[in-house]
């Protein structure tokens, strides 16, 4: 593969991390362990009571515990340690859908309205330990309610808000939820988003849920029982300010998010809370060189673990102005992100390749009308990156003066796994370059990237599903899901899922449950899903699809099929391409073979590799010649 160039490392006198400062501090953080990371927990975390050991356990028991006997509250850290010196200091700035809406929050009053809404809970019986499902848009009331919600020690499961009230129910029922915290609708460009509706949906089979909280969001009236919905507003103004922060143990589970694996429903991620906030504050920190009266902007929606980790606790644990964004980058006109940035004069932006691709695709003069002069730093996250769109991100939108940090994780390592450090690393566009402290990538022989050691914000449990979590873990090392490759200069570059984990717009869906929604339609027989290229998206659904006998395919047809998938799961698994076939190819066992799926969908047939066990090489053949070239 042909090297792109190295960008040189940009000075900063301010830099935590330096060229000089880094290979010590590696070294330490793997042949000190625990010294290392008692000290980060000491320095980034407020405890209220000091742990007894820093790290016990181990990959191979599926038993490693961080801060042993540690007490603490995330909502402590994020907000009340900081009120002695920064009480009225902007903590969040909330940008509306509508340019002209937005509003801004000092620490005191996040505060305020965070204490009222955990007394509200505690009302309502709301106990430690306790599940509450948030369907939320990008409002305020959203990270007020997971830091509440943190503050009393129950255990939050955001749900994106772009899932359907199908994917909503199965993920409260996992998780058996008590209480589901909603607004009467969300609004994303311009566009009204039902979601009072779809809870209502949702729960009338989950019999766990005894009440919905609901923000009032639009003037628009929502059907209500009174028996069971709360409107969030008069609530609060019931509820007494004051509220005591519970302490919690460092291995308490603090939130579940699902997300998607390569077979199967998707899964409860569980993270515990010591190990997760210092991972998450340090690598904020760090990764972002974040100084004092930075101001923050994650793009990343609270229903993703990004939201999680990068706009809520990473910043608010480390005193930072962070700011959420309720709309979309192209409404109302692709100047949006750009015009947000000078309107805050924003310093530190993070956001999504896919994002970055899609405003490159508009055309420079969206960018040319703004400044960005305020820009220090540009991060992306959760996919890769070509080398050229990187490159159009560090000149046009960095004006070359901001050094980008391109950001490997997961939603089960909690935190930053691999990355630039923005003022030590010379940039390679297109790689994620190196391994953060205390972190041990290696690269198995078929390419796959295993992490070798624990690290303090990783999942604690598939939630549920203990066997689940195990099988994260091979010859005493994590596996990740992805391909990598590792060059001369000791650089990663992450190449993509090496499983049936599909990327569309960064957002993670498995195979699986695309061929499951799939076959809810009475017509489909059988359905082999894969992935495809997408200019904008990175990855797209690409659908065979097998009827039932007696069964016509029509172009009506294949807009119910859609149609049931985004009922199933949602608009972001909707399929781009949808092929009738007459079968699939299987083994004389009757395994359908994705390998010659991938192949196909994608054109590459030239060598299709061993065919040996292929039960019907005609199926292949009629494949082929009628493969979609178009939607
Ligand atoms: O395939 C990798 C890709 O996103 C996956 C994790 O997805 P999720 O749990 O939804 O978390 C996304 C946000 C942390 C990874 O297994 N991925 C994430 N970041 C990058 C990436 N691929 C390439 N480069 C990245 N910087």
């Amino acid at each position: 593969m042909a090297e792109t160039k190295t960008y040189p490392v940009m000075h900063n006198k301010n830099a935590y991390i330096t060229e000089a400062n880094y290979s010590e501090l590696y070294a330490r953080s793997i042949n000190d362990r625990d010294n290392f990371w008692g000290e980060q927990a000491e320095k980034y975390i407020t405890w209220f009571q000091k742990w007894n050991q820093v790290m016990t356990g181990d990959f191979e028991n599926f038993n490693v515990e961080w801060f042993v006997n540690g007490k603490l509250n995330a909502c402590y850290n994020c907000i009340d340690r900081h009120l002695a010196k920064k009480a009225n200091q902007i903590a969040l700035i909330w940008q509306g859908d509508d340019p002209k809406e937005s509003l801004t929050f000092t620490f005191a009053e996040l505060h305020e309205k965070i204490c009222r809404l955990a007394n509200v809970l505690k009302k309502e019986g709301i106990k430690k330990g306790d599940r509450i499902c948030l369907y939320l848009p990008m409002i305020p009331e959203s990270l007020i309610a997971m830091l509440a919600i943190a503050r009393i020690g129950a255990v939050h499961s955001v749900v994106f808000a772009g899932f359907s009230a199908e994917a909503l129910q199965n993920r409260i029922l996992n998780a058996d939820c008590r209480m589901v915290i909603t607004a009467n609708e969300g609004l994303r460009g311009n566009k009204i988003i039902p979601l009072k509706e779809n809870v209502d949906a949702a729960i009338q089979h989950c019999p766990k849920v005894s009440k919905v909280i609901v923000v009032k969001r639009t003037d628009q009236a929502v059907s209500w029982d009174a028996t069971k919905n709360i409107w969030y507003a008069d609530a609060l103004a019931q509820a007494s300010a004051d509220c005591p922060c519970e302490s919690m143990d460092a291995l308490d589970p603090f939130f579940i998010l699902y997300t998607s694996g390569s077979t199967g429903k998707p899964k409860g991620i569980l993270h515990t809370l010591g190990g997760y906030l210092v991972q998450v504050a340090m690598t904020h920190q760090l990764i972002f060189n974040y100084e004092a009266g930075d101001i923050y902007w994650c793009t990343a929606d609270i229903g993703w673990i990004t939201g999680h980790s990068y706009l809520v606790y990473g910043p608010l644990c480390n005193g930072a102005t962070t700011l959420m964004f309720e709309g979309v980058p192209y409404y109302p006109t692709p100047s949006r992100f750009w015009e947000i940035i000078d309107k805050y004069q924003v310093n530190i932006f993070y956001t999504a390749p896919t994002a970055i691709r899609a405003l490159r695709h508009e055309g420079d003069e969206w960018v040319k009308k703004t400044k960005r002069t305020s820009l220090k730093l540009l991060g992306t996250v959760g996919e890769p990156i070509n080398p050229e769109v990187w490159e159009w991100y560090y000149h046009t939108i960095g004006n070359s003066h901001c050094p980008i940090v391109d950001t490997w994780w997961q939603t089960e390592t909690g935190g930053i796994m691999i990355s630039a450090y923005p003022f030590a690393t010379p940039l390679k566009p297109g790689s994620a370059a190196w391994p953060f402290f205390g972190v041990v990538p290696q690269i198995d022989s078929l390419g796959n990237l295993t992490l070798q050691h624990p690290w303090p914000g990783m999942m604690k449990t598939v939630y549920n599903d203990p066997e689940r979590f195990k099988e994260y873990f091979k010859n005493n090392a994590y596996q990740t899901g992805d391909n990598a490759r590792y060059d001369d200069d000791h650089y990663y570059w992450i190449t993509g899922r090496c499983d049936d984990v599909i990327k569309i717009s960064g957002h993670r869906i498995g195979t699986e449950e695309v061929e499951s929604a799939f076959l809810t339609d009475e017509a489909v027989s059988e359905v082999g899903i894969v992935s495809v290229p997408d200019e904008i998206k990175g990855e797209a659904i690409y659908a065979f699809v097998t009827l039932k006998q007696g069964v016509t395919p029509t172009d009506d047809l294949k807009k119910q099929l859609i149609h049931a998938v985004r009922q199933s799961i949602g608009a972001i698994a909707t399929p781009k391409y949808i092929q009738w076939a007459d079968g699939l190819p299987k083994t004389r066992s009757g395994k359908i073979m994705r390998r010659l799926l991938r192949k196909i969908a994608n054109n590459d047939v030239s060598d299709l590799g061993d065919l040996s066990t292929l039960a019907d090489p005609d199926i292949v053949k009629k494949l082929i010649s009628e493969r979609l070239t178009s939607i």
